[in-house]
């Protein structure tokens, strides 16, 4: 089944010239696909309209349709969209906002009311899988930057997202960090979970189940 679709998008930001006109992508369950392409060719930009965020937080014009196990992106409120599909950024400074490593894990299932036994047990599992489980109390600045992106990594898996979207999350990721990250992925593939990553390193391409090129505003499926 397809875990997420981007069908026939396309977008301008306000006032822009059109990023990408009718461009189709899609990562199935237990899926894991890289998007490639160019600096500023909109990769980015594809990761936040396939994940909501454009156009509910960043404008723009947007044509096309996102669709999450079927159903339209737009038709589905942002409590259901952020279970469904976790999004990792590239720098984990524009996605940390609290002060201790447990309250940026605690918000997002403390915004869908989950039960305070739930909510610490989810802060505990998603520490451990990011191997941070002694930084519960620690305050986020204090953190170096693979640290943070650890934290920022257990926040989106705290809410158990069947699909992830990582934009360049290994880009300034030390040895250990990038070891742990690609564990995760394998995992998340094992759980039949689909992954949608920017990732321009070949590094990565043993995870890697099928490759797109987004260049010149058009997206070509790669044959690996
Ligand atoms: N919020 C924004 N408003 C206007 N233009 C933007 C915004 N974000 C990115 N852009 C522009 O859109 C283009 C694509 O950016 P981006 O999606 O970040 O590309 P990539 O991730 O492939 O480097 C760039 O020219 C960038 O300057
Ligand atoms: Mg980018």
């Amino acid at each position: 089944m397809k875990a997420l679709e981007g069908r026939q998008i396309s977008f301008s930001y306000a006032g822009g010239k059109t990023l990408f006109s009718q461009v189709n992508v899609h990562v199935k369950n237990g899926e894991c696909v890289i998007l490639r392409g160019p600096s500023g060719s909109g990769k980015t930009t594809l990761c936040n309209i396939l994940a909501g965020i454009i156009p509910r937080s960043i404008s723009g014009e947007l044509r096309g349709d996102v669709l999450l196990f079927g159903e339209n992106l737009r038709t589905l409120s942002l409590a259901t969209v952020v279970q469904k599909v976790g999004i990792l950024f590239q720098n984990p400074d524009s996605q940390l906002f609290f002060p201790t490593v447990e309250d940026e894990i605690a918000f997002g299932p403390e915004n869908l009311c989950l039960s305070r036994e739930e909510i610490g047990l989810r802060i505990e599992q998603a520490l451990d899988t990011v191997q941070m489980g002694s930084y519960r109390l620690m305050e986020t600045e204090t953190l170096s930057h693979g640290q943070k992106q650890r934290i920022a990594l257990a926040a989106v898996l705290a809410l158990q997202p069947q699909i992830l979207i990582l934009d360049e999350a290994f880009s300034q990721l030390d040895t250990g960090s990038t070891h742990l990250v690609k564990g995760i992925i394998r995992q998340q593939k094992e759980l039949g979970h689909a992954i949608f990553m920017v990732e321009n390193s070949e590094e990565h391409l043993h995870l890697v189940d099928r490759v797109y090129e987004l260049q010149d505003g058009q997206t070509r499926e790669v044959v690996l």
